[in-house]
């Protein structure tokens, strides 16, 4: 039998080193794939002059399941999100930000278990209709809410609770002031709770959600949200295990799926060892999920769990004094 074939781009910045630590594990953890490296954001305008090649496309189609390192985007100009436009390309709706908390971290819950499901084609994040008067004095954007797209993504967010066995879903707006956009959102999440009796819905508006986020995060469990708060919560959710060495992301569509970190390209600690590669490692954990594999899975997860429980091998994020290829090297001698 032919073996899996899996995209990976390894990305920018901290990218492709996060991304060589966890395709080394899994080979380590005995995956058996097979990898087909492609380029997309700087990396693949400095290789092929453009930022998103055409043979990019026809991988991420084509393997159907892609493991992505951080592209950076330029900060208030330059070109749009590579990351926004492989997202809606591929239709992959939904974004998928778990985080868990792991001993021996110095976060300061020790009891995190949240998933932010995440709206991720629409809303003020995608960027539409973006523009700045020719006097540079009045800005605009476009934010568009389809009764479609709020309800295949509330009804992935209940699938998921109903799959893992959670307990509640947490509906995150701001319907009072945003009333169209987040109102619709709200309407539409409204009707599909009423489809899972089982399930315990709850609503909060955004703000009053970052607040009890951080001084009661024991009361979520499944978090479903518009595209941006929930491109917000997932990184507060992310300080509350550990920082964003420690927050996987998946984007799911019907036909591909790309897995890849929730931080960024870190151009902070790039090239410098320093970047933690839990982020990715637990990214491809989540593929491995998707995959139907969940005994390769749990065997890294297992693995990862007991370095970072040990600290003695663990990188800088997390209190520890080694690298990202000497905390690699400590799960790959765990496995
Ligand atoms: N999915 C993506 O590709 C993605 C996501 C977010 C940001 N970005 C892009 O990344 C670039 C940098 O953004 P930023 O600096 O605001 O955010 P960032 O997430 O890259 O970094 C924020 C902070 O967290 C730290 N950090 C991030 N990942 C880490 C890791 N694995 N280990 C240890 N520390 C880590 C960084 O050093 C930095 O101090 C921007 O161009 C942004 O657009 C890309």
């Amino acid at each position: 039998m032919s073996k899996r074939m899996i995209t990976v781009i390894p990305g920018d910045g901290i990218g492709p080193s996060i991304i060589d630590a966890a395709i080394k594990i899994l080979d380590k953890a005995g995956c058996d794939f097979e990898y087909e490296f492609t380029d997309a954001g700087l990396t693949a305008l400095e290789k092929y002059g453009e930022l998103l090649p055409q043979r990019t496309l026809d991988m991420i189609e084509k393997n159907k399941i892609t493991l992505k390192g951080p592209l950076t985007t330029p900060v208030g100009e330059g070109f749009t999100s590579i990351n926004v436009t492989l997202r809606k390309k591929f239709c992959l709706y939904a974004n998928i930000r778990p985080v868990v908390s792991f001993k021996g971290t110095q976060a300061r819950y020790d009891n995190i278990d949240i998933i932010t499901v995440r709206e991720n084609t629409e809303g003020m994040y995608s960027g539409l209709g973006q523009t700045l008067s020719a006097d540079g004095s009045t800005a605009e954007a476009t934010s568009i809410i389809t009764r479609k797209g709020a309800e295949q993504i509330t009804v992935f967010a209940y699938e998921l609770a109903r799959k893992e066995n959670r307990k509640k879903v947490t509906i995150v707006h701001k319907a009072n002031i945003m009333k169209s956009t987040s109102g619709l959102f709200l309407k539409v999440a409204r009707e599909v709770s009423l489809r899972y009796p089982d399930i315990t819905t709850d609503e909060m508006i955004v703000d009053a959600t970052c607040m009890k986020l951080v001084m009661n995060p024991e009361i979520f469990d499944v978090i479903v949200t518009t595209n941006l708060f929930g491109d917000i919560l997932s990184d507060l959710c992310a300080g509350l295990v550990g920082g964003l060495g420690m927050a996987p992301g998946a984007n799911i569509g019907k036909d591909a799926a790309i897995f890849e970190a929730v931080h960024g390209s870190a151009p902070d600690i790039a090239g410098k060892n320093l970047a933690n590669p839990t982020s990715v490692i637990l990214a491809s954990i989540q593929m491995l999920e998707y995959l139907g594999m969940a005994d390769k899975a749990e065997k890294i997860r297992a693995a990862v769990t007991a370095v970072i429980a040990e600290g003695d091998r663990t990188t800088r994020d997390l209190g520890g004094t080694h690298g990202t290829t000497d905390f690699t090297q400590a799960v790959i001698d765990r496995l």
